[in-house]
């Protein structure tokens, strides 16, 4: 028997990453099961990609080798507990949850439940996510694969999920925040809008294809296109009087800081 990935909750992120394990491989799809309280959720993912619905969490739980728990911060004890009713031995749990810790889950599972949690990101629906792991070994081994399949995985510790958060999680978000800018600084050098944007998309997605495919640091393919006196060079001195770098570090400790904030509120 093939082993089998059990989805608890079928909504934006199980949607995101359902899309990129098809896309991978279109035959996943008879190994996956969702369930999602909402009436039509589950079943629309299912109807979008092929994959199973089941009626509830403990009937996800009973026949599957891996279960991922998908649902908000506030509702992952209960579905937790849900799934530990039905769980098979040897069966392995991870959580994607912002800010939900380990402990936390675990209060809920058997002890000896292989326990993992992961923080992943949007761009895996299209094979681009990178999603940060940690937790029991057994766990960690048996996710790694399915975010393996639609991305990268870095296995971190679990004090450093505030920042991963903020880096991979956020990113997505502040990443475009930055796309749509340079779309507006397109359109501020002359282009139509429809242009612009599409300058501006392709030219991004371009250079992170480029970095992550040669492996050539940013650094040295920043000094590489930049002459001394050209234009990358009035660029990018015109980013560094901005203080663009500075923004940056502040954009992601502010969304480290707030993540540390909402997992204390809660
Ligand atoms: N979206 C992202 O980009 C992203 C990235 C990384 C991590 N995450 C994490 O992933 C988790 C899910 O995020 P999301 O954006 O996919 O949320 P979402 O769109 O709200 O999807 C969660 C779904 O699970 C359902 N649900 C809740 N408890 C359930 C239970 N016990 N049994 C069955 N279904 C249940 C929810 O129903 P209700 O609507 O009734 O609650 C909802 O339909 C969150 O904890 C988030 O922190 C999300």
């Amino acid at each position: 028997m093939e082993p089998v990935l059990g989805l608890i909750g079928a909504g934006r992120l199980a949607s995101a990453l359902v899309a990129g394990w098809v896309r991978a491989d279109p035959a996943c799809a008879a190994r996956i099961i969702a369930t999602d309280r909402v009436d039509g959720v589950a079943e629309a993912v299912a109807a979008a990609f092929g994959i199973g619905v089941r009626a509830t969490p403990a009937a996800v739980a009973a026949e599957a080798d891996l279960v991922l728990i998908l649902v908000k911060p506030q509702d992952v004890p209960t579905a937790a507990a849900e799934v530990a009713t039905t769980l098979r031995t040897g069966a392995a749990v991870a959580s994607a949850a912002a800010g939900v810790e380990l402990a936390t889950i675990r209060a809920a599972l058997h002890a000896d439940t292989p326990l993992a949690r992961f923080m992943p990101n949007i761009p895996v629906a299209v094979g681009g996510g990178v999603s940060a792991v940690c937790g029991d070994a057994a766990a960690v081994a048996r996710l790694t694969p399915w975010l393996e399949a639609v991305g990268t995985a870095v296995a971190i510790a679990e004090p450093m999920f505030d920042a991963a958060t903020a880096i991979s999680g956020s990113g997505p978000g502040m990443l475009a925040f930055v796309v749509e800018a340079f779309a507006e600084s397109a359109r501020a050098v002359g282009f139509v809008p429809a242009d612009a944007d599409r300058l501006a998309v392709a030219t991004f997605a371009g250079t992170g294809l480029y970095l992550a495919e040669t492996g050539e640091s940013a650094t040295a393919l920043r000094e590489r296109v930049t002459s001394p006196g050209g234009t990358t060079a009035a660029g990018i001195a015109a980013l560094e009087r901005a203080g663009v770098r500075e923004a940056l570090t502040a954009a992601a400790i502010a969304a480290r800081d707030r993540g540390t904030e909402l997992r204390s509120a809660s």
